[in-house]
Parts: C-alpha cells; sequence; structure tokens
C-alpha cells in the first residue's frame, strides 16, 4: 500500500470514529514533497520554510522532506494536498494548469524578457490574483517560486534553427501549452512525469528534454544528455502550495508563520536561481555538455515559426492579459 493511500485509510478510520476531517489532519508533522536533490532550488526553498515555520511558531511542527520525487511525480504529490495526505510542497507549472488553467499563461514561450520581468509580474496583481484560485482546488498557494529560463537538451544534435528539432522526442512535462509550442514546431512532444525522465533518456526512448539549468545541474543531466542548447524559450516558475485541510486547521498565528516562511524561501529559490544562471553554463560546459546559444534571429525565427499557437493562447487567455504582462516594467 503506497503512502498515500495509507493516509486516505488513517483519514477515513479518523472519520469513522466521528471525527472531523479537521481534526483529524491538524498535523504537527509536516510533510513536503519536492522533485529534486535537497542541494537544488527546491531543496533551498523547502529547508527555509521549515526554518522560518519552526522559528515563528516555537517549533510546533515536525518537517519530514521527501526531495527526488520521493512522493511521486509532482501531479500525485498535488493530488496528496488535495486529499490531506500530504501538506505542503515545491512545485513547477509543470501540472498546475490542469488544476488552475489560468497559470497556463505564464507558461506562453518567449512571454519574459528576464528573470526581473518575470518575477515583478508574478508579484504583482496578475500573479498575485492567479494565486488566490487555488483555494477552489483544495490548495492553499502560498508564493510563488522560480525555477529559470528552460533550455533544450538533447543526444540528436545542437540546435539553431526550428528545423533543427524536426521529429525530436522531447520529454516535454504535462503542460498544454508547451506540448502544443514543441507540435507547432515539429517537434515530437512527449508529456512524461519526472521521475521517468532520466531512465527515458538513458533507454533513448526520447530524444531530449527541456528545463532550466538549475534542474540541469541539479539532477546531473550531464550524465545522459550531449547537447544543451540556451533556447531559454519559457521562464519557469514554481509554487509554494499547502493542503486546504491542512491549512484549514491552522490558527492565525500559524497560517502567518507559513506565509512568512513560504515567502522567504521564495527569495532564497530566486537567490538560488540568479546565481545559477550565471555560472550554470561553466560548470555544464565543464561536465562535458556541447553548449550552443540562440542569436537574436533564430530566437525571432522560432517566435515567427510559433505563429499559429500564439494565436491559439490569446483565444485561450485573451489577448489584453498577455498584452498587460508583456507591457510591465
Ligand atoms: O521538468 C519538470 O518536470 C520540472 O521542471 C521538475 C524537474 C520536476 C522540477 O519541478
Amino acid at each position: 500500500m503506497t503512502f498515500m493511500k495509507l493516509g486516505a485509510l488513517s483519514l477515513a478510520v479518523c472519520m469513522g470514529m466521528g471525527m472531523t476531517a479537521t481534526t483529524a489532519l491538524a498535523s504537527t508533522e509536516v510533510k513536503l514533497g519536492y522533485a529534486l536533490a535537497p542541494t537544488s532550488h527546491y531543496g533551498v526553498a523547502a529547508d527555509k520554510l521549515k526554518d522560518v515555520v519552526e522559528a515563528e511558531t516555537n517549533g510546533e511542527f515536525t518537517f519530514s522532506m521527501y526531495p527526488s520525487s520521493g512522493l511521486g511525480g509532482e501531479r500525485e504529490v498535488i493530488e496528496g494536498l488535495q486529499l490531506g495526505t500530504v501538506e505542503a510542497t515545491i512545485v513547477s507549472s509543470g501540472t498546475l494548469a490542469n488544476f488552475v488553467p489560468e497559470t497556463g499563461v505564464f507558461d506562453i514561450p518567449f512571454l519574459f524578457r528576464d528573470l526581473g520581468h518575470a518575477r515583478r509580474v508574478l508579484d504583482g496583481p496578475i500573479g498575485q490574483e492567479i494565486l488566490t484560485k487555488f483555494t477552489d482546488q483544495g490548495l492553499v498557494a502560498l508564493a510563488w517560486g522560480e525555477q529559470g529560463f528552460r533550455h533544450v537538451t538533447n543526444n540528436r544534435n545542437q540546435i539553431a534553427e526550428p528545423k533543427d528539432m524536426a521529429g525530436m522526442k522531447l520529454r516535454t512535462m504535462e503542460n498544454p501549452v508547451h506540448i502544443e509550442a514543441f507540435e507547432t514546431l515539429g517537434a515530437a512532444p512527449t508529456p512524461m512525469a519526472w521521475p521517468e525522465v532520466i531512465s527515458a533518456l538513458q533507454q533513448g526512448t526520447i530524444d531530449g528534454q527541456e528545463n532550466p539549468l538549475s534542474v540541469i545541474t541539479s539532477a546531473k543531466l550531464y550524465e545522459v544528455q550531449k547537447y544543451l542548447t540556451l533556447t531559454g524559450h519559457v521562464y519557469s516558475p514554481a509554487m509554494i502550495l499547502v493542503s486546504k485541510i491542512f491549512w484549514d486547521g491552522l490558527s492565525d498565528d500559524q497560517k502567518a508563520a507559513f506565509a512568512k516562511g513560504a515567502k522567504e524561501a521564495s527569495t532564497a529559490m530566486r537567490a538560488f536561481v540568479s546565481d545559477v544562471e550565471t555560472k550554470g553554463v561553466e560548470q555544464l560546459k565543464a561536465a562535458g555538455m556541447e553548449v550552443g546559444t540562440l542569436t537574436p534571429e533564430a530566437r525571432a525565427e522560432f517566435q515567427k515559426a510559433l505563429a499559429p499557437a500564439y494565436a491559439h493562447y490569446a483565444e485561450t487567455y485573451g489577448q489584453p492579459l498577455i498584452d498587460a504582462i508583456i507591457a510591465t516594467q
């Protein structure tokens, strides 16, 4: 029986004994799951959240960390939060649009100019309003975090123009905006949960994947991938989420401690990402990756090739919202 099923079973038993779900799960143990290593940007953020909550509440909560997909793929962990079997997680935007479709607007390729632009949008009214939409899904979105800009790695060839991606079997997140973009570019996107990716790359069932430098370095993708192209094709936000069942069992002071912890965790994650965005390429070259970059002309070619996808994104999210994001200074 899996960990999550056990949790659901104990919830059912408690309810059978006449306790409410909130009472049963007003837990002081915080199981926090995330996909990457403890030394990654997620690990840094998880530790910061723990330290702040412990300090603010005089140790009322005990954190149990489950790094490296120890509780399963990101979708599975978010579902655990909805069930109340997991208290907290730090996730990419990979599957978020399947819970709150509005988050997908941030996954549009070449939308953000740089990290500063993305951070200002996420911290401003547009990003903050999207956070509020998670409560209807049994989730409390405490803060946006960050992974950086995503780049393509693969074992087939370097990418200088869109045709270099033709037919490339590229693992994508289970994210409809990304899938549509790569289909439009002529690649063969293969959505897959993260825990399966390394073995699929090793076995050659996919040619490549795309992720920010923070992930390429921390997951040691240089061990299984030869080419890195600095496509910077999309900004990758992250999110610090807690279970609404858990949240509803907290006092106002405890909620304030978690909110403060998440804010500081986000700041720590962004500082880590800023650092890896400067140093990561040299590390990956030293580890043997062949690194290329898109010229400004090639970037314009990619944007031109994406025109049909952009038209569809405008239908889905509304051109005024997209324009407001682009216009944010
Ligand atoms: O590619 C993904 O699925 C995500 O970026 C990852 C690596 C799980 C981090 O959230």
